[in-house]
């Protein structure tokens, strides 16, 4: 097996390896696993596997979970089919910078993402070191933020789109969960910026450190939750995939975020993700 660095910070592409072997090879599979806590996101060229091998690589982490506006593969309930094609509507929630399902109380440990079919030019895929950028904050933005707390909402997001009744529904089944700003990574010990594009407010920003007039509290603590969800755009902390079909990327969903370029509909594009369960963050 062969790890190349794509970027000084995050990224990399792993050669030599299959991942159907990976998915039955202990040890090769805590190769691939020391890898990617390392790099943080893996990429894979010409996986020509299935989607029996594709869940079963994925599992080697932890069971699956499906998504409740998203659909699975029928035979596969743990593979996510992100599908776009000349119908699809504009308003995609992909090409938003995002750690995937913060909106669950436990969000995904990672992510095995696999290419069907993509567009010759357009429809990359980019990562961003969340660890990096909370280490690179300053010193007191990093005192300020240590206690606090945010909201993580599927209502606000995927629901938006959605009539009343079934945003109602959703938010009814998947209610709001709250989060450290900065959490801790289970395995490596870093300290993680930890909102993305589901955070909509800080749950206990109210204090008399932060707050002495209003306006502090609104707009001051929504312009530091943007500023602070704006740090992922920084291109250091950051690695771009072009995607060729039967490409595979691998990431750790608790130290990184992603963003899906929107640049090629009406173009099909055809993405088929494993999402492994993960802990509640701390
Ligand atoms: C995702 O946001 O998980 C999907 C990324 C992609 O389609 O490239």
């Amino acid at each position: 097996m062969k790890v190349a660095a794509l970027t000084c910070h995050i990224g990399a592409e792993v050669q030599g390896v299959g991942l159907a072997d990976a998915a039955r090879d202990d040890a090769l599979f805590g190769e691939v696993k020391a890898a990617l806590l390392a790099h943080k996101v893996l990429f894979f060229r010409d996986q020509d596997i299935t989607p029996a091998d594709h869940a079963a690589f994925a599992e080697r982490f932890a069971p699956l979970e499906g998504h409740p506006v998203v659909g699975s593969h029928p035979d596969h309930p743990g593979l996510i089919q992100i599908y776009k094609d000349e119908n699809s509507p504009p308003d995609h929630f992909e090409n938003a910078w995002h750690c995937d399902a913060t909106w669950r109380d436990a969000p995904p440990m990672g992510a095995v993402l696999r290419c069907v079919a993509c567009p010759d030019v357009g429809g990359d895929t980019m990562w961003a070191n969340m660890a990096k950028a909370y280490a690179d904050l300053p010193p007191h933005v990093k005192d300020t933020i240590a206690p606090l707390k945010a909201r993580h909402s599927i209502e606000a997001t995927f629901g938006a789109r959605m009539p009343e009744d079934r945003r109602h529904a959703l938010k009814a089944q998947f209610p709001d969960a709250e989060h450290p700003v900065v959490r801790t990574h289970p395995e490596t010990g870093e300290k993680v910026l930890f909102v993305s594009g589901f955070a909509t407010h800080f749950t206990n920003f109210h204090t008399s450190a932060n707050v002495r007039y209003g306006q502090d509290y609104a707009p001051g603590g929504a312009q530091l939750l943007a500023y602070l969800i704006g740090r992922a755009a920084i291109p250091e902390y950051q690695v771009r995939w072009r995607w060729r079909p039967g490409d595979v990327a691998v990431w750790d969903n608790r130290c990184t975020q992603h963003y899906a370029v929107m640049d090629y509909p009406p173009t099909i594009r055809r993405m088929e993700r494993a999402s492994i369960t993960g802990d509640r963050p701390y």
